[in-house]
């Protein structure tokens, strides 16, 4: 039987880089779920397919391939065959990537996805709707906020260490509009699960916030 770790919470909260060190640490195979959004982002967006024109996304999703690989602990997104890892985190994607996620028809064709992806392993996945939608019978799950500030603070030096230039005023206007949508939204909004375990991580370090995950996933390993 396979074990399942759902983590879930908003942009910025530092979900992707725990998630990789919680999965390294302990065996996990990591799966971004957002990684996943934004390939289908990134395809719209290189194909000039607009928000509302479901012929063309449902063309879209018949056809895509997405693959998410590890290379020596870095988690590499493969779209249609191409390496578009640093590609799925620019501005431009992460602006547009919200409203695609709105879209009935591109949740469900994901949905399917992630749980095949997880098929009779054992995994560690992040997203927004993990506990309460993809995994509702998760075996651990974990909420992990931080303040906007915060998190915008973290998204610039993210970025600034790819090499990508960002404004600080720019990402924090953004993942509060990012915030709003994703947990407003009619299908699988942003929501803390009953049953998640919250951290608030804005005065943690990542080397708290994996240690204090880590503990949570050992203990319920052992019961
Ligand atoms: O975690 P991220 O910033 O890479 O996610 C990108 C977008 O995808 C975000 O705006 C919300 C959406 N998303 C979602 O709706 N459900 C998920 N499980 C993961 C991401």
């Amino acid at each position: 039987m396979s074990f399942i770790v759902a983590i879930d919470g908003p942009a910025g909260s530092g979900k992707g880089t725990v998630a990789k060190l919680v999965g390294e640490k302990l065996g996990l195979v990591n799966i971004d779920t957002g990684a996943m959004f934004r390939c289908v982002a990134l395809k719209m967006l290189q194909d000039n397919i607009a928000l509302d024109d479901e012929e063309n996304i449902k063309k879209i999703l018949d056809s895509i391939n997405i693959e998410l690989k590890n290379d020596n602990g870095n988690l590499i997104i493969l779209l249609d065959g191409n390496d578009v890892s640093l590609k799925i985190r620019t501005e431009e994607v992460s602006k547009f990537v919200s409203p695609v996620s709105t879209n009935p028809m591109v949740r469900r064709n994901l949905l399917n996805l992630q749980r095949k992806v997880s098929e009779g392993k054992n995994i560690i996945m992040e997203g927004r709707d993990i506990g309460t939608v993809v995994f509702p019978n998760a075996d651990v799950k974990i909420y992990l906020e931080a303040t906007a500030e915060e998190r915008a603070k973290r998204r610039v030096l993210q970025n600034q260490e790819k090499g990508l230039k960002v404004d600080y005023d720019e990402v924090l206007r953004e993942i509060k509009i990012r915030d709003e949508r994703d947990s407003t939204r009619e299908i699988a909004p942003l929501k803390k699960a009953d049953d998640a375990i919250l951290i608030d991580s804005t005065n943690m370090t990542i080397e708290e916030v994996v240690k204090c995950i880590s503990n949570i996933i050992k203990e319920k390993k052992n019961t």
